[in-house]
């Protein structure tokens, strides 16, 4: 059955998911570069988004190839996207991912500011979604053909799934790091008053990884 998931979604230790200051020069936000200190040397980003041979095997490199496993689609916020904010004053902007995105499947971009689906080499197509999250669930279900669902994120994205009861699952890592502003994951969320409890976790020296399900 078709799951809707978070998966590899990086906080820091005080709980957010991107730093102050997204711009063009800092896509994570200011002082974030090390939020994924767990995820970029792994063997599957390497191969996934590096598009290269290497990488880290283990426990990290175990929960990053399981963030890409039976997959049929994507929801990600316009943020995620990219640095572009307000009406598109073009359409030059495609993404952070170069000519060949690491979805490969339909992905369905939350925003306000309607937008041509982009078709990508390689079978991503980004849908500009603006009628909001049911809307982009139920065609990203659609898309994904009794795979799962991931929400890639940012917070903002996550936090209204998981407000209107939609997630199944996630995999948050816990970044050792400490940002202080910025995008605060579960700012007014209730996780257990949802339904929520952490299933397993297991730690390693460039993260704690924690299953939440309900
Ligand atoms: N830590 C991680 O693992 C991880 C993973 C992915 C991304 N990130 C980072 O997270 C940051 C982005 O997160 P974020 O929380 O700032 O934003 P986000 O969730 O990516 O995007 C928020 C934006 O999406 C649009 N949007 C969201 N919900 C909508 C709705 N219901 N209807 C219409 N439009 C909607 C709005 O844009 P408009 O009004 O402008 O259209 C909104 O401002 C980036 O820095 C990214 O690099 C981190």
């Amino acid at each position: 059955m078709s799951r809707l998931r978070v998966s590899a979604f990086t906080v820091s230790a005080d709980g957010f998911g991107a730093g102050p200051d997204q711009n063009r020069e800092q896509p994570l936000g200011r002082g974030a570069e090390q939020l994924h200190g767990w995820f970029v040397p792994t063997r599957t980003f390497q191969r996934a988004v590096m598009k290269q041979d290497g990488g880290t095997t283990g426990v990290d490199d175990d929960f990053a190839a399981r963030s890409f496993e039976n997959l049929g689609a994507w929801i990600m916020g316009r943020n995620m996207f990219g640095p572009v904010r307000g009406p598109w004053p073009d359409f030059q902007w495609k993404g952070w991912w170069g000519a060949n995105p690491p979805y490969h499947v339909p992905v369905f971009v939350l925003t306000h500011h309607p937008r041509p689906p982009l078709e990508m080499e390689g079978g991503t197509i980004f849908h500009f979604v603006t009628e909001g999250i049911k809307a982009a669930l139920d065609r990203a279900s659609a898309a994904a053909q009794g795979k799962d669902v991931r929400i890639g994120g940012g917070a903002a994205t996550i936090r209204q799934y998981l407000k209107a009861g939609l997630v199944d699952e996630m995999h948050i890592a816990v970044s050792p790091i400490l940002l202080g502003k910025g995008e605060l994951l579960f700012e007014g969320i209730d996780l257990p008053a949802l339904g929520y409890r952490v299933k397993t976790h297991v730690s390693t020296p460039a993260a704690m990884h924690l299953v939440i399900e309900r």
